[in-house]
């Protein structure tokens, strides 16, 4: 086992779980020693286009993930690779701007590390947002959509391997995954702030490619209400080591085929823009009443 690879995404042998810890030990001291007076109970995950969030902490620390043992490098545009933590609406936050997505690694340790090292460092609550695409029609491109649950369709699993019984269970139940009583929370601030927010499961694929029209046709028929290629491994890591999960998907396009659209990246960065301002003041909102 020593010589499992932990780029298979799964049977990774004791060497890469004993690394996986200390990486977990060495960047929770490092974000302890660096917080201040700090005392942040919730992190929120910026997805793709919403980083802009991060920039409007006050007083904010800044700690870039390659300073960070074992964090997550992000790839892609859209995607810096930095925790701020700071002050949002006077409540004390971090922001993780940016992370690595499933289409770019195999190596869920990584995303592993940044979610415990969350959990170590005292938060109770993951904010979980994502760009997505929309499977109906009555919700539109730029709205926001809070996510009731999810489905895993990426045909992996980032808890597959060795557990590590100090995180958690082998077996953690996901039947409230995104936590019922957060998202009340969040509705409230919704309807406080007068942004529009819909409600729905986010189904994910892996990616790296957008989904074939019969593809989404299908996630219809599963029960799903908006698409996207991340979220999920961050849910089911976050609930397996007792962190709380709550989010959003910024709506960025209509699901493949549901509209004449052409889909691409820069275009879901474009329409993330334009619904940006109501997700930041969703999120200043909602910290407030948790
Ligand atoms: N599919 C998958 N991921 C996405 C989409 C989509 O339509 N839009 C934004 N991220």
């Amino acid at each position: 086992m020593a010589q499992a690879s932990a780029t298979l995404g799964h049977d990774h042998g004791d060497d890469v779980v004993a690394q996986h810890r200390k990486n977990v030990e060495a960047s929770k001291a490092l974000i302890l020693s660096r917080l201040g007076g700090l005392k942040p109970k919730i992190a929120i995950i910026l997805g793709s286009g919403l980083g802009a969030l991060g920039d409007k902490l006050h007083s904010p620390v800044r700690i870039a993930y390659k300073d960070l043992p074992g964090f997550p490098i992000p790839t892609i545009v859209g995607h810096s690779g930095e925790l701020i933590a700071g002050k949002l609406n006077g409540v004390d936050v971090i922001a993780l701007k940016g992370r690595k997505h499933f289409y770019e690694t195999s190596d869920p340790y990584p995303l592993k590390t940044m979610i415990r090292a969350m959990k170590a460092v005292g938060v109770e609550v993951l904010f979980v947002s994502n760009a997505a695409g929309s499977l109906r029609a009555d919700i539109k491109v730029s709205e926001l959509m809070a996510i009731t649950d999810h489905i895993n369709w990426m045909g992996m699993n980032p808890l597959v391997g060795a557990n590590d019984d100090d995180f958690g269970p082998r077996f953690p139940p996901m039947t409230d995954a995104w936590d019922p009583a957060l998202r009340a929370k969040l509705k409230e601030a919704a309807k406080k702030t007068n942004v529009p927010l819909h409600e729905g499961v986010y189904i994910a694929f892996r990616g790296p490619m957008f989904e074939t029209p019969a593809e989404i046709r299908m996630a219809i028929t599963l029960g799903a209400q908006a698409v996207g290629m991340s979220s999920v491994p961050d849910c089911v890591i976050a609930r397996h080591c007792g962190l709380k999960v709550v989010g959003c998907s910024l709506i960025t396009n209509m699901g493949a085929g549901l509209s004449d659209e052409k889909l691409s990246h820069a275009h879901t960065l474009e329409n993330a823009a334009r619904g940006a301002a109501n997700f930041e003041k969703l999120v200043t909102e909602f910290v407030k009443l948790i």
